[in-house]
């Protein structure tokens, strides 16, 4: 079942905004086999993007998509949160079929924006930049006309490129300044903790590795045991060892709160990316 095509026979997956996102999605797709090569197209604004697209992923692309998009299944779409309003004309020009599901990846942009763009089955999802390593953390929440099917197939897709979980639009907002923006804060944590390392000695590389390792360790045991991260933390907290005296001047420099104001500062910002620009 999970790696059945998503799309009904005749019809096509599209892609708008092959760019860092757009690819991604599409190598995971391919390599899923929740599509073959000749299902699959996908446009860029540049033609140099078009071509390049089509020498490296072997699948057709094009500029102009109006024509290409009539027979699609499924149109992901994957610009920038500016060009959406423009890519809704140009797909009401391109008589799209009613059932073609339509999945959105744009930061910011509600279902209610999208619908009143172009009336049709919307899924707003957020993903994050780990889908390219195939970790990603994606949610997905339906607009008005969406139903489960349609909510399963966009998880499934999502699923090629990580883990995928199904939320309420409310949530959006809060997501995108967790595990969407989440990726940058980790990188941050990542790059000072090596700068640590460096201090008491090790070699850079040598620090990152051992850094990036650890948050990879650490992230899966907290998924893969479902315990607390207090408990985790207590089995490495040893009585009067190195570790509390680590943690307590992590804590005297109220790394709680600056990571929860972080959090809250990007979900106030996103708020207002998805909206129109004003003239
Ligand atoms: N990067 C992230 O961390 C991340 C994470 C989650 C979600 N997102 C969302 O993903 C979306 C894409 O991000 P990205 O990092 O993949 O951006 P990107 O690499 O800049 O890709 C954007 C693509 O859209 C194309 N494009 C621009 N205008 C277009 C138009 N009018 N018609 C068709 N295609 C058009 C661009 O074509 P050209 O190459 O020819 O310019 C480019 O290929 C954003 O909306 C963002 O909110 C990003």
């Amino acid at each position: 079942m999970e790696n059945t095509s998503v799309l009904e026979p005749g019809r096509t997956l599209g892609v708008i905004g092959a760019g860092v996102m757009g690819t991604t999605l599409i190598k995971g797709l391919l390599d899923a086999g929740l599509v073959t090569r000749p299902q699959i197209w996908a446009t860029a604004r540049t033609e140099q993007t078009c071509t390049e697209v089509a020498a490296d992923l072997g699948i057709a692309t094009q500029r102009d998509y109006r024509e290409i998009a009539e027979t699609s299944g499924i149109i992901l779409v994957c610009c920038k949160p500016a060009q959406i309003a423009t890519i809704c004309e140009k797909l009401r020009e391109a008589h799209l079929r009613p059932d073609t599901l339509l999945i959105s990846i744009l930061a910011g942009v509600t279902l209610e924006r999208l619908q009143s763009l172009l009336p049709g089955i919307w899924i707003r999802s957020v993903p994050n930049t780990p889908c390219v390593v195939r970790e990603g953390m994606t949610v997905v929440c339906a607009g008005s006309l969406a139903t489960s099917s349609h909510l399963e197939i966009a998880e499934r897709i999502f699923r090629s490129v990580g883990t995928c979980l199904t939320v309420e639009e409310n949530y959006c907002n809060a997501v995108t300044a967790l595990s969407g923006s989440g990726p940058a804060y980790m990188y941050l944590v990542v790059e000072a903790l090596a700068d640590a390392g460096v201090r008491v000695g090790l070699r850079r590389e040598m620090a990152l590795t051992l850094v990036a390792q650890t948050m990879l360790g650490s992230a899966k045991m907290v998924l893969e045991t479902g315990r607390h991260p207090a408990s985790l933390r207590d089995d490495v907290t040893t009585p009067a060892g190195c570790t509390i005296g680590g943690l307590l001047m992590l804590e005297d420099g109220k790394i709680r709160s600056v990571l929860a104001r972080a959090v809250e500062e990007a979900t106030r910002i996103v708020e207002h990316l998805g909206k129109p620009a004003k003239h």
